[in-house]
């Protein structure tokens, strides 16, 4: 029995890609985990704030600490990382957009990946806090990056998986459906995603 936190970051609902994906993904995780719980978070509804000044003040103690602002931007992140250790397992739908993540998945990502909370240098060397966990990542693209002309534009998968990495979340696995506004290939796109998938 596992905590599957379901995180949406596409905006276009019922049609998306990568929502469709995750969806799949989370199926044949309570096939394998029996009376798991899934919590949904989507971000395109519970949007986070850019990184900015009252950020740089909860999460680095730089300028006005006490401000109204960053009391908020902390509880903020502080409610963020709480939902995030609470879960075993997450699933993150991630639509490419301007090749790479979202937006509000990057808002999100800059409230959890925090100093002396989900990371740490104190010794002198980055360590990530948030052990035990492991995460999907259910990314749905227009067109084909994994091979052929568009290779080297593959940014999203790299840096995903590394602010993953970095926060302690080493246990991850990319489920990827390409090509899903080409003809002749978005048909298929889900299907041969899933058929890579491991749970
Ligand atoms: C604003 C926007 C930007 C996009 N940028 C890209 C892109 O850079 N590369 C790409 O292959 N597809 C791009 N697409 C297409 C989407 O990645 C594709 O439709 C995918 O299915 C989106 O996932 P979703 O169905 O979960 O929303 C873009 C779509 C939108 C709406």
């Amino acid at each position: 029995m596992k905590k599957i936190l379901k995180i949406v970051s596409s905006v276009k609902g019922a049609a998306s890609k990568s929502t469709q994906l995750a969806d799949a993904i989370i199926e044949q995780l309570i096939v394998r985990y029996p009376g798991s719980s899934v919590k949904v978070k989507d971000l395109t509804k519970e949007q986070y704030a850019h990184f900015d000044a009252a950020h740089l003040a909860a999460f680095r103690g730089v300028g006005d600490i006490e401000g109204v602002a960053a009391q908020e931007a902390g509880k903020a992140s502080d409610d963020a990382i709480a939902e995030l250790l609470e879960a075993d397992i997450i699933v993150l739908g991630v639509p490419l957009y301007n090749f790479h993540i979202p937006s509000t998945l990057k808002a999100w990502l800059d409230h959890v990946v925090r100093g002396g909370k989900t990371f740490s240098y104190a010794k002198g060397y980055p360590e990530g806090l948030v052990s035990g966990k492991k995460a999907y990542i259910a990314l749905a693209s227009g067109a084909i990056y994994s091979e052929g002309p568009a290779k080297g534009m593959d940014f999203a998968p790299p840096y995903l998986q590394t602010m993953l990495n970095f926060i302690g979340i080493t246990d991850t696995q990319l489920i990827r459906a390409e090509g899903c506004d080409m003809p002749g290939v978005q048909d298929t796109a889900l299907e041969k995603a899933l058929a890579t998938l491991e749970v």
